[in-house]
């Protein structure tokens, strides 16, 4: 059982109370569906086998499975990368800025490319992603919570592009507005401590 984490943000810049109190309880309701369909699956499990007649309710879980467990994951690593004072830029010489630079050509190149995904029609996230083998950057866009994730890869900084992040503050079509206050809130310690994560080891089966 996964128990909702709790973050303590109030005072953003750019991002009402209200809106991370509605969206902490959104986060909430992802944890709680985790649960719900893990222990929905484990019951069909307790007979040690998935029986013919239970391959249509079982295969539907599993789908939802991957929309809420990643829905709760990627609201983890969101809140956990802001926090109150927060800045738009990381140290020159942080960790991140020195890994985004080797990445793109430049940081900013690097800021570009994650804000122009952050633009991007849809609901979903702009995730920048450190290669585990490489050390590299790459940013990718990710449709609702499960669709392009790069398997394996270390998510460094997560934001959360649905509407929901920001509708009560700015209106749909001010994304851009968004993006900014996201920027300047966000907690770029947290990013770097992501990074200086060890690659996993390779997995050996006994
Ligand atoms: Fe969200």
């Amino acid at each position: 059982m996964y128990k909702a984490k709790q973050f303590n943000l109030s005072g953003l810049q750019g991002i009402s109370d209200q809106t991370l109190e509605m969206h902490f309880k959104l986060y909430e309701g992802y944890v709680k569906e985790t649960n719900n369909l893990q222990a929905k699956i484990s019951q069909i499990l307790q007979d040690g086998k998935v029986d013919q007649e239970e391959m249509p309710a079982y295969s539907e879980l599993k789908r939802r499975l991957g929309f809420e467990y990643n829905g709760m994951v990627l609201h983890e690593y969101y809140f956990g990368n802001l926090k109150k004072g927060g800045s738009g830029k990381p140290d020159s010489k942080s960790s991140f800025a020195k890994a985004a630079a080797a990445s793109f050509g430049s940081r900013d190149i690097w800021q570009a490319d994650f804000t122009g995904i952050g633009k991007m029609r849809g609901v979903g996230w702009a995730i920048c992603y450190q290669d585990p083998t490489t050390g590299q950057l790459s940013n990718h866009w990710i449709s609702l919570h499960e669709i392009g994730n790069v398997a394996g890869y270390n998510p460094v900084l997560v934001m959360d592009v649905w509407e929901h992040a920001f509708i009560l503050d700015y209106k749909p079509a001010e994304r851009a507005k968004y993006i900014e206050a996201f920027f300047a809130n966000i907690d770029w310690s947290a990013v770097d401590e992501r990074l200086q994560r060890p690659a996993p080891r390779a997995f050996h089966a006994a």
